[in-house]
């Protein structure tokens, strides 16, 4: 609900659980006033303090009044260069080589339903599902008009937001900054939480108090990457899964991005959240507008795992575009891990066979299957079948796939050349790369130009072809090398800091090609696992291969880390063979399947290699997703323990709507001879309910079962892993 106060000038966007506040004051600069629990009917810029500070400018327009100055005062969105030193949202460079901002309150207007945002992602939503409030700022002396755009998502305590800045004058600016999002705090001590580490173990948390200066997180890989994820935390300092308010951000962007959080002196801090401004720089000539990416915060009064499920609730239900929404997806079985680049027809239909078998439903075709692709040094850019690996073309191995009962997936990697290639050969200028500078190579490849219109043309004639000549129901949209050299051959020098931004438009405008012309193919995103695991990806792709570590005990700490914004839906998770191919670890099956089950789910190994008995458990855990798919994917979930803190196991939990049903997952660590005895504490359940466990004679009621908890049995072995299904009797 959006409540306008227009004598006061405050707008107040309520959600279910939150307030957010803000208001225009004599000055017409725009306060940001409260965001936290709900507090409904009150101007709460009564809260914001004055006095005479040194060092901290007045503007003009307060006269004497030292009292009042921007360097101290919590704003909607900081300026630059006009007396607040703190974080700016804006940068811009004007004809006459000024660089400041100073936007000032103009005006307001109400819309139905959300805002529309041409050629990026968002969320979405019926008319009337939301509210969009729009205000308006004005900098006249630039002649610059912005444009806040805020859109609330009541149920889930979403709202989300963008900011499209207009050139109004007749001369040429330049926008070096346009943050996406700036809250102000009139508090410091909070934790700042970030969710990091590398390829192959992606979205580790990451928890510190925050302290004086600037910290911040971000990417200048031209992808969200695997090094820091876009959406961060800030919270209490006590918070934890049930308690503490906390406040998540998040942007729907896929390349360079920055998240800065900066304490300053009279206990206030300031996030702001957009496109890094690293070689940012966006030319506006007369008339034009720039729109920056979204971001959707969701606020929690009640700790990190209600904001969890808010999110995935929203991102389920309005971000996913996904082809199998209302139904159930299909089980994978992917050869990469099986094979590498060393398959024929044969050895992938075998594969298949085995899989079918088992109740697998989709076949994925992984790297190797065009040009001659024999290893990871050639070919990309050469979308054509190789007939000596599959002879009869994608036709014959497809029917012989289709004739097993399953569905057919395949791998490609659009944005990537090999110079080994004879689309490289034809267009070398087509890799982004500088004038004069021989460009670096990432896993030997370079990057095609993808802010160029011709060169994505000419990638999707080529990838229409392919997902054309045969019935490809899934398509694994991979990405393997962070950005380099980063340069356009289309674009003058003092356009050259709009590559990185272009390049990421020109995905989203290839993605969407393929939405609108196979609407029906379910696009699986990678980036050597979770390199791009981000809100604006998910729009497009509604599962993202979560990491290229399979091994289950590292899985449990990405796969954690991950769910703090983002719904178990999305993360491709598959079973592996043992060792590990990534650390060696020789884990159960069993617990394989458990922890991918929790994801996307499905199997990347020799299933031929499997023994009966490998093969009955694989069948039991293809049955028991099915059963479960719902509980899974739809269900409320609860973080039960951290594999980040030493414990005896890592538990998570799935509840029902209803709450009737829950399915509990317990991971033990390593063993030791005299097991510790786990008495598990649930959640999310309704105490007055008796629910069976394991469809046995067994029954606990929820009270018990959330005050008291469950005692787990007692295994064998390391990281054996049970599955605990719990039913409320009628
Ligand atoms: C990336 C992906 C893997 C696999 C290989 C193929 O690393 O993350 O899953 O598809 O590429 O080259």
């Amino acid at each position: 609900m959006i409540v306008l106060d227009q004598k006061n000038r405050i707008f107040t966007l309520h959600t279910q659980n939150t307030t957010y506040q803000m208001k225009a004051d004599q000055y017409n600069v725009l306060l940001h006033t409260y965001y936290g629990s709900r507090i409904d009917g009150f101007d709460l810029s009564a809260l914001i303090q004055y006095g005479d500070r040194s060092f901290t400018p007045n503007p003009s327009e307060a006269g004497s009044n030292r009292n009042y100055s921007l360097d101290v005062m919590p704003q909607e969105y900081s300026t630059c260069g006009v007396g607040d030193f703190r974080l700016p949202s804006i940068e811009l460079e004007l004809a006459n080589g000024s660089h400041t901002a100073d936007m000032r309150y103009e005006g307001f207007r109400l819309e139905k339903g959300k805002y529309a945002m041409e050629g990026l992602p968002g969320f979405y939503s019926n008319e009337d599902e939301t509210e969009t409030l729009v205000i308006t700022l004005k900098d006249a002396a630039a002649q610059v008009d912005m444009e806040l755009y805020y859109s609330v998502f009541e149920d889930y305590d979403l709202i989300t937001r963008t900011v499209r800045v207009v050139n109004q004058g007749t001369e040429e600016i330049r926008l070096c900054r346009c943050a996406s999002l700036c809250l102000d705090f009139l508090r410091t001590d909070m934790d700042f939480i970030t969710f990091n580490a590398c390829h192959l173990m992606e979205r580790c948390m990451d928890r510190g108090a925050l302290r004086s200066g600037i910290q911040s997180v971000g990417s200048v890989r031209g992808i969200s990457s695997h090094q820091h994820n876009p959406f961060v935390i800030l919270c209490d300092r006590g918070a934890d899964e049930d308690t503490g308010i906390c406040y998540g951000a998040m942007l729907l962007y896929s390349g360079n991005f920055e998240a800065a959080v900066e304490c300053s002196q009279y206990e206030n801090s300031r996030l702001v959240m957009g496109i890094h401004p690293y070689h940012f720089c966006w030319t506006l000539e007369a008339g034009q507008a720039f729109t920056a990416p979204e971001a959707a915060m969701i606020c929690s009064p009640d700790g990190f795992g209600q904001m969890s499920r808010q999110y995935h609730k929203a991102i389920r239900r309005h971000l996913l575009r996904d082809p199998y929404t209302g139904r159930r997806k299909p089980v994978l079985v992917n050869n990469w891990e099986a094979t590498y680049f060393d398959f024929t027809a044969d050895r992938l239909a075998d594969i298949a066979r085995e899989a079918a078998a088992l109740g697998i439903e989709l076949f994925v075709m992984d790297d190797g299957w065009f040009g001659s692709r024999n290893n990871d040094n050639c070919s990309l850019g050469d979308w054509q079948v190789n007939l000596d690996k599959l002879p009869g073309g994608l036709e014959a191995l497809v029917s012989r796939i289709k004739n097993m009962g399953m569905k057919f997936g395949i791998w490609m990697e659009p944005e990537m050349v090999n110079e080994d290639s004879d689309l490289y050969r034809a267009h070398p200028d087509w890799a982004l790369q500088v004038p004069g500078r021989a460009p670096s190579r990432g896993r030997g490849q370079l990057v095609l130009d993808f802010s160029r219109k011709d060169v994505r043309d000419h990638i999707y004639d080529q990838m229409k072809k392919v997902l054309s000549c045969v019935e490809i129901s899934y398509l694994k949209w991979d990405m393997n090398r962070s950005l380099t050299d980063v340069w356009s051959v289309t674009l003058p020098a003092r356009r050259q800091g709009e590559v990185y931004h272009r390049y990421v438009l020109g995905i989203y405008d290839l993605l969407e090609r393929l939405h609108r012309d196979y609407p029906h193919i379910l696009i699986e995103g990678c980036c050597g696992g979770g390199g791009r695991f981000d809100g604006g990806m998910l729009y497009y792709t509604p599962q993202i291969w979560c990491s290229d570590d399979t091994d289950a005990v590292d899985r449990l700490r990405i796969q954690y880390g991950t769910s703090f914004c983002y719904p178990v839906c999305t993360m491709g998770a598959h079973v592996s063979a043992v060792p590990n191919e990534q650390n060696g670890r020789v884990t159960p099956l069993k617990t394989r399947g458990i922890t991918a089950m929790s994801g996307a789910f499905g199997y990347e190994m020799d299933l031929g290699k499997c023994t009966a008995e490998e093969k009955m458990e694989i069948r039991r855990q293809v049955e028991s997703y099915k059963i479960y798919y719902d509980l899974l994917h739809d269900g409320d979930y609860y973080r039960l323990s951290s594999p980040f803190q030493d414990g005896i196991y890592t538990a998570w939990e799935h509840v029902s709507a209803n709450r009737r049903e829950a399915l509990v997952s317990v991971v033990y660590d390593r063993n030791g001879a005299a097991p510790l005895f786990g008495t598990l504490r649930l959640k999310g359940l309704d105490p007055a309910f008796q629910y069976q466990i394991n469809r046995t004679d067994s029954f606990y009621s929820g009270e018990i079962l959330m005050k008291a908890g469950y005692p787990l049995p007692q295994m064998k072995g390391d990281y054996s892993a049970v599955q605990i299904y719990l039913r409320a009797s009628e």
